[in-house]
């Protein structure tokens, strides 16, 4: 019997992390406690939302006093942290709220835990503070090989036909921290005080710093579903620059996995970084997708790629991402379970099946479904 919250659980990641604990351990009490931002959405959990070992509860992280209460009532004791405030071009135009949800509400969550944990006789025993950060706090990588090279250590992930790295430097653990956007330089900030938490007075914490995710339950404001329902209504694909800087993208289901492992396995006071070895130009990624919705919707594959437009670059916008991520892989036995290819076009399978979801995210209609499902259920 474990008594847990995930925070940010209505968000795309944190979804499938509830998801997959809600089913995969009912002896669990698992509590999705979310403030229900623009980017939460409780549509992204009706399959689990009658589970005995689920409940919700609508609250700002910021919000110390309820939390630890929240704490105390429940006996919590173990908490993986994903609420946050994560698109880099809102950091952009309001950095205060990217400071206020990120630094400030990871701090309030932390100094809760410590002072109900503090306060119970086995202390941090049994303990867990488990925070879920981005590579992006390593800040950006040179592409030092923009013609690709093939490292030997390639994982699933990274595809039959696309075994390109950009450059010979990849983000290990070790790597200096140096956040360019004021989203990473929250999150890094963020990090900075759950390591702080250990090293001051004992809390047993991890953090994993993870690559870029795709799949189900993303807000389309980040790149892949926002171009492919830009591509579904055939309005133009706002491609940053030259459209040359290179992410690294994980299918969301093996970051969730990858969770779970470190969760009940990983070291306490250790990071871990989780990645697939998958790294894409951004432009070549638009014109996978651009195919494959093509191809799903019935259009001659390749036909909407005069969709493209190169708009002005992003401020600051980092050339490459690029995760080391052999250590979870050696240490924990953690590996992609998706190729590339397997994981976009189920990606955009799902968002073209589920046009009602998208719809109403686009439309805000669903901020009423929770409205009207949670009202009576919630704690403000
Ligand atoms: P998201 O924006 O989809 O979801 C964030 C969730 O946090 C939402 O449900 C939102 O309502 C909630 N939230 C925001 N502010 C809150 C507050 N003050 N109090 C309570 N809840 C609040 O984000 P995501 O893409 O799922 O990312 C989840 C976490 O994973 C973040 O910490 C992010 O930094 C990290 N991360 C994301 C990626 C990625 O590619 N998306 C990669 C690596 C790490
Ligand atoms: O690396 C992990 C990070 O990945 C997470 O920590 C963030 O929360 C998540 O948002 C993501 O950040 P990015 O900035 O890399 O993701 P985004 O989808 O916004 O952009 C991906 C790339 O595509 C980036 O190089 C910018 C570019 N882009 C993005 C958008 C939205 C465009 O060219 N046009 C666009 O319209």
């Amino acid at each position: 019997m474990r008594n847990i919250i995930i925070t940010g659980g209505a968000g795309f990641i944190g979804s499938h992390v509830v998801r997959l604990f809600v089913n995969k351990y009912p002896e669990y009490n698992i509590i999705n406690l979310d403030k229900l931002t623009y980017a939460g959405n409780l549509a992204n959990l009706k399959d689990v939302e009658d589970k005995p070992n689920y409940k919700f509860v609508k609250m700002d992280i910021c919000d110390f006093d309820t939390f630890y209460k929240l704490m105390q009532d429940e006996q919590i004791d173990g908490i993986i942290h994903l609420a946050a405030e994560s698109h880099v071009d809102r950091s952009i135009k309001d950095p205060f709220t990217f400071a206020r949800t990120n630094v400030m509400g990871t701090l309030s969550l932390l100094q809760a835990a410590k002072l109900y944990w503090e306060s119970l006789p086995e202390k941090y025993e049994g303990k867990l503070f488990y925070h879920i950060s981005t590579d992006e706090v390593y800040g950006a990588l040179e592409m030092t090989n923009p013609e690709g090279i093939n490292p030997p250590f390639m994982t699933k992930a990274s595809s039959g036909k696309h075994h390109e790295a950009y450059g010979e430097e990849f983000f290990l653990e070790t790597t200096k921290y140096a956040p360019h956007s004021p989203y990473s330089a929250s999150k890094a900030s963020s990090d900075h005080f759950v390591r702080a938490f250990h090293d001051t007075y004992g809390m047993p914490t991890i953090v994993t710093n993870c690559s870029n995710n795709y799949g189900p339950y993303q807000f389309p404001e980040k790149l892949i579903p926002l171009f492919i329902n830009n591509i579904r209504y055939r309005k133009s694909l706002p491609v940053y620059g030259k459209g040359e800087n290179v992410r690294d993208w994980l299918y969301v289901e093996d970051h969730a996995r990858a969770i779970d492992t470190i969760f009940h396995n990983g070291r306490v006071a250790e990071t871990y970084n989780i990645g697939g070895f998958n790294e894409w130009k951004n432009i070549d990624i638009i014109k996978v997708i651009i195919q494959v919705v093509d191809r799903m919707l019935g259009r001659e594959e390749g036909e909407d790629m005069d969709l493209i437009t190169y708009v002005t670059d992003r401020l600051g916008h980092d050339a490459r991402y690029a995760i080391d991520s052999r250590k979870l892989q050696t240490e924990l036995g953690w590996e992609p379970s998706l190729q590339f290819e397997e994981g976009i076009e189920k990606t955009v399978k799902w968002y073209l099946d589920n046009e009602g979801w998208l719809n109403d995210v686009t439309s805000g209609d669903y901020q009423k479904y929770y409205d009207n499902m949670y009202g009576d259920k919630t704690i403000e």
